[in-house]
């Protein structure tokens, strides 16, 4: 199976990095790899692009330039788990799709960051899917599910099993695109999702060593999204 999938910063680097989450990560990349599949790889930034950012905020910089900020903090984590894939990865991160799908037709796995300002690496993900035409996209993020609300801060959230894409994207509209926002996919890249009709999983932190097995069908704990 082709199969983009995105770890969000949040577990990558919840304050800095998390060398175990990052091990954990290229363990089950490699068994995809050792699966057949074809893989594709997108990381976020986590705090350590948000303390950037809110340092830049301190010089009133533009939006501009925090994003540029964070697209660099993205960059960085790439190379993290770049090292920690060794051969297996195209061994720079990867800043355009045609590169990341060349990459993938060599039977190296590309790790993208960040691309442009205005969006996050949930949008990366979602038009790396589209152009790479993969048949299921996945986020790893530290909620492990789709919730009504925020569970963090609402007790009654209640977890989504599955959804429309249609209906994730009347979940988040109306919020905004700032840098260093955070939510569990940014609208922009749920109406990404919504336009390219890729099934999409997102799944918490405990499911990466599952991961394989879930590409077979092994139920998860997570939330699916059907297109519609
Ligand atoms: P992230 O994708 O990490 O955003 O990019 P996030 O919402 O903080 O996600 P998690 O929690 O890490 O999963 C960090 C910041 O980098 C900029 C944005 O400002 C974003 O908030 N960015 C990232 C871009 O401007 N363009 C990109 O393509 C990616």
């Amino acid at each position: 199976m082709r199969v983009t999938i995105c770890f969000g910063g949040s577990i990558l680097a919840p304050d800095g990095p998390d060398i175990d989450c990052i091990r954990e990560i290229a363990q089950a990349l490699r068994a995809l790899k050792s699966r057949g599949h074809e893989v594709l790889v997108i990381v976020g930034g986590g705090k350590p692009s948000r303390r950037y950012i809110e340092a830049a905020r301190k010089f009133k910089a533009s939006n501009t330039r925090c994003d540029l900020i964070g697209i660099n903090v993205t960059r960085m984590n790439a190379h993290l788990l770049i090292a920690a894939l060794g051969n297996l990865a195209e061994q720079e991160p990867v800043f355009t799709f045609e590169k990341a799908i060349r990459a993938m037709l060599r039977d190296k796995i590309p790790v993208m960051g960040g691309t442009t300002p205005g969006h996050t690496t949930d949008a990366v993900a979602a038009m790396l899917a589209s152009s790479s035409k993969s048949e299921l996209l996945v986020f790893f993020t530290d909620v492990d599910g789709v919730y009504t609300s925020d569970p963090k801060l609402d007790r009654k959230a209640k977890k989504f099993e599955t959804m429309t894409s249609h209906e994730l994207v009347n979940l988040v509209a109306g919020q905004r695109v700032e840098p260093g926002m955070n939510i569990i996919i940014d609208p922009i890249g749920v109406r990404l999702i919504e336009r390219a009709r890729i099934r999409t999983l997102v799944l918490g932190r405990h499911e990466i060593s599952r991961l394989a097995d879930i590409l077979k069908g092994a139920k998860h704990s997570g939330t699916t999204i059907t297109p519609g």
